[in-house]
């Protein structure tokens, strides 16, 4: 049956068919050669799209921005100050505005419900761009870069996600493998496992998609023969600095190491969401260094830059799958 999602938002991909999930990563596939090959592909022409960001990125908003304007579409930025959205005026009378001048939403920020009533007062689609509970752009680009290093085929993939297990990329990542029929291990401390009703639901998921769900705290366990290790940072946006001390004594163990690597399959490749505190180069590494000195947190600079990383081939990739996604649902 054709897949048709025109008009659909796109705010977690719980919404979505394992189907509907598979023809949006064909499509991104199909883009990322457009673009390769400089073949024009202005398909959204005369339309125009908003993104909404209250909190900061660099590959979200970029990926929106280029690739609404390879589709041939105007685009507008808002930042976290420049609007009066939530402070002068309600998510659903903003959204009501909005939906009269734009074709499409893309939204990140705080709370799920907050995207979800965007969706359902604005008329138009909605993108989730990361909110505290979920991150399903970055799960069309994984699983495109997923497929480039395996031959195209998902299934039976076994994915760990090392650390904080419970944030929105965790949880997406949960979601995209059990429905798609990968191994998805959390390997985590008790206090860093992601909530049991999500949890449920993956399980029941993944019972129809020949895949699996399971957390674990033994870091040996958990890697052996995984061929996809996947971190990220330990501390997310929203959340408050004091939280680095006991997150660094919690999730330590857990930090993927050379040594990890090792453990799993032989062909195993690294993924990571992006940004990465992998060295002391950034203000807030820095300053996390000296007050507990440490340099490498979620990922040690020799995994980053190592010949299994795929960080960088990820990130170009979210360009390529925003594309997909905005042509999918405004077409
Ligand atoms: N991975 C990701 O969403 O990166 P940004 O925060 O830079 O958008
Ligand atoms: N978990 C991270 C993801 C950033 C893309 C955060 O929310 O800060």
């Amino acid at each position: 049956m054709a897949i048709d999602l025109t008009g659909r938002s796109f705010l977690k991909l719980l919404d979505f068919t394992p189907d509907e999930i598979r023809y949006l990563i064909k499509l991104t596939h199909e883009f990322k050669h457009l673009k390769h090959n400089h073949i024009p592909h202005k398909y959204c022409e005369g339309k125009n799209i908003v993104l909404l960001f209250e909190k900061t990125s660099t590959r979200t908003r970029c990926s929106f921005e280029v690739a609404g304007h390879d589709l041939g579409m105007g685009v507008t930025y808002l930042d976290p100050h420049s609007s009066q959205m939530a402070k002068k005026e309600s998510i659903a009378d903003t959204a009501r505005v909005l939906g009269r001048m734009f074709d499409g939403i893309e939204y990140r920020g705080y709370s799920q419900s907050l995207v979800e009533e965007l969706a359902a007062y604005s008329g138009v689609p909605v993108w989730n761009g990361l909110t505290d509970d979920f991150h399903p752009t970055q799960m069309i680009a994984d699983m495109t870069t997923i497929e480039e290093n395996f031959d195209g085929n998902l299934q039976g993939l076994k994915l760990v996600f090392m650390g904080d297990a419970r944030n929105n990329v965790a949880n997406s990542l949960m979601v995209v493998c059990a429905k798609l029929g990968l191994h998805y291990v959390a390997c985590c401390p008790p206090e860093s496992a992601p909530a049991d009703d999500l949890v449920v639901t993956c399980e029941n998921l993944a019972a129809e998609s020949g895949g699996s769900v399971c957390i674990e705290s033994d870091v040996a366990k958990a890697v052996a023969g995984a061929q996809i290790i996947y971190t990220d940072i330990w501390v997310s946006m929203g959340e408050p600095a004091e939280l680095w001390e006991s997150r660094i004594k919690l999730l330590s163990p857990y930090r993927v190491t050379a040594e990890l690597m090792a453990q799993a399959a032989p062909d195993a490749i690294f993924l990571h969401c992006l940004p990465s505190f992998h060295d002391n180069k950034t203000e807030i590494a820095a300053e996390v260094e000296k007050r507990y000195g440490v340099s490498e947190l979620e990922v040690t600079d020799e995994v980053f830059e190592s010949a299994q990383s795929r960080v960088f081939d990820e990130a170009e990739n979210r360009m390529h799958s925003i594309k997909a996604i905005m042509y999918a649902t405004l077409n």
